[in-house]
């Protein structure tokens, strides 16, 4: 899931003796989790089109838009780089980054929804200040404001998904967010695509539009319930129990409540989750859920694809119009591994996606880089064929990205941390991510001009050594229960002498206790 996940609270002991189901509360409240998912998706599919856009240029980065144009129709690595222009992109996520620590407490102390609201503001004031900006200040600006509200959405909104949904089918939430994110970048590329011919403001209504699903996020907010599980964590037991019967459809809630008052309990006893977390017999979700995977999701370079694919286009000599036409299609190619992704995961498992994608995005990075290198960069223009390949290698690439790193990147660390950890390990998961993400934004478009088609070189090379380090070090963990999770590392060939080491917490383990519905990891 785009922007983490817990698999929230309960423990679920009780979890047979659940009633109720889908209400009215419930259904609304996935409405707004589908808004925080595509915000964050508009967010990181318009920068693309719109840092392609004539107009957008002119007014702000005039230098590269005389570069541009002075080398219109020939191919050209260099034509895009500048520093201020993917500054502008990735500043987001350097506030992203940084907001994410500062939502953790706020999440936990005055609830999930305070959280929310805070990111709708600050979706809405970046939405605005950019579709006004006059001056790169201001600009700047909006991205920071809309990476505040990634940073504070991104923690509370898949969380208070978890919470407010039945436990049954949270795991289906969770890739919920994702498949939201995917669309909020294809609605994005769409909108693009309409007003790059709207001259000369076309791009003030491509940042701006963010606007809108920002406040509908806003007053979702204001009219959802806060979930039982904050409130449970804050002393308002009474509070939580109105709220579950509501959300549930039913008064009948006792064993709900009291595994949530358990699991409370349970995750106050742990006075230091971080430190926690540094522990030898964590040390498999460190190296893996909490620095591994959201680092390497980021290292195959998608985002690159994303936010650039625009430009590249345009870079391989496409015209402006088919450069955003192009990026449609990418757009589309994530969606559909959304889909995919959905509907295979639990059947074919983890490990599978990530090996067979894996091979899949090498062999397009090899095929984008061997053909640039054949025919690009010689000042001519690419033929009709030359030029169908690359798109038909990229699309693979993403699609391949869709099944597999982009919504397992978040899926496979919540399903790995320990209760105890959970939160403490979400944060570091969101923080590495989005550190990645702009590192690699910052990085690209300088490569690119330098590495030239090396760059896809890289991307291959980083996507061989990810997908030995999924084959050599992650277990399956498809439909393995939550407290049967440390008995992979155990038995893994790796990971079982450095977990066997931390003696004292093995001793005092308990027993897997008997596998119970809401015990399965979501
Ligand atoms: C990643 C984003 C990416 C998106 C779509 C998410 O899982 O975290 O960085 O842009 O998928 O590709």
């Amino acid at each position: 899931m785009a922007g983490g996940g817990y698999a929230a609270g309960a423990v679920g002991r009780r979890a047979e003796y659940y009633e109720g189901g889908v209400t009215v509360y419930f259904v609304l409240a996935v409405a707004m989790g589908s808004l925080g998912g595509s915000l964050f998706g508009y967010d990181l599919g318009v920068s693309g089109g719109v840092t392609s856009m004539d107009d957008f240029l002119k007014e702000f980065f005039p230098k590269t838009y005389e570069r541009k144009h002075a080398h219109l129709h020939e191919t050209d690595y260099c034509k895009y780089d500048n520093q201020i222009l993917t500054l502008f992109t990735s500043s987001l996520y350097f506030a992203g980054l940084l907001s994410t620590f500062a939502a953790s407490p706020v999440t936990r102390k005055y609830g999930r929804r305070v959280s929310i609201l805070t990111g709708a503001v600050s979706f809405f004031l970046g939405g605005i200040i950019n579709a006004a900006a006059v001056n790169i200040f201001m600009l700047i600006l909006g991205r920071i404001l809309l990476g505040i509200g990634i940073g504070f959405g991104n923690q509370a909104v898949p969380l208070y998904l978890s919470e407010i949904s039945p436990p049954k089918i949270r795991g289906a939430v969770n890739q919920l967010f994702q498949l939201t994110t995917c669309l909020g970048i294809l609605v994005a590329d769409l909108i693009n695509y309409f007003t790059e011919k709207i001259h000369p403001w076309g791009w003030r209504l491509s940042l701006g539009l963010a606007a809108v699903p920002a406040t509908l996020m806003f007053v979702g907010g204001l009219f959802l319930p806060e979930t039982p599980n904050s409130l449970v964590e804050r002393g308002m037991v009474e509070e939580a129990r109105r709220v579950l019967e509501k959300v549930r459809g039913t008064a009948k809630v006792d064993a709900e409540l009291e595994d949530l008052k358990d699991a409370s309990a349970a995750s106050q006893a742990v006075k230091h989750p971080f430190r926690n977390l540094l522990r030898r017999k964590n040390r498999p979700q460190l190296i893996i859920g909490a620095i591994g995977i959201p680092a390497f999701q980021q290292l195959t370079g998608q985002n690159s694809i994303l936010f650039y694919a625009p430009v590249i286009f345009q870079s391989l000599g496409f015209g402006s119009g088919a450069a955003l036409y192009s990026s449609i299609i990418t757009g589309s190619m994530l969606v559909v591994g959304a889909i995919v992704s959905m509907l295979l995961v639990d059947r074919l498992g983890r490990r599978f996606l990530f090996m067979e994608a894996g091979i899949q995005m090498i062999i397009s990075n090899v095929i984008v880089a061997v053909t640039l290198a054949l025919e690009f960069g010689r000042g001519a223009v690419l033929s009709k064929g030359i030029s169908v390949l690359l798109v038909v290698s990229i699309c693979a690439f993403v699609a391949a990205f869709g099944w597999s790193w982009g919504p397992l990147g978040w899926l496979v660390p919540t399903e790995i941390f320990p209760l105890e950890t959970r939160s403490a390990g979400q944060s570091i998961v969101v923080c590495v991510n989005l550190f990645f993400t702009a590192l690699v934004a910052q990085g690209f478009l300088i490569s690119l001009c330098h590495l030239r088609f090396g760059i896809f070189i890289v991307f291959a090379c980083l996507i061989v050594i990810m997908t030995v380090f999924i084959y050599l070090l992650l277990p399956e963990t498809k439909q393995v229960p939550i407290e049967e999770i440390y008995q992979l590392w155990e038995q893994h060939w790796f990971w079982k002498k450095i977990v066997r080491e931390d003696v004292s917490e093995t001793m005092i383990r308990q027993p897997p206790q008997k596998q119970l519905p809401s015990d399965r990891i979501e």
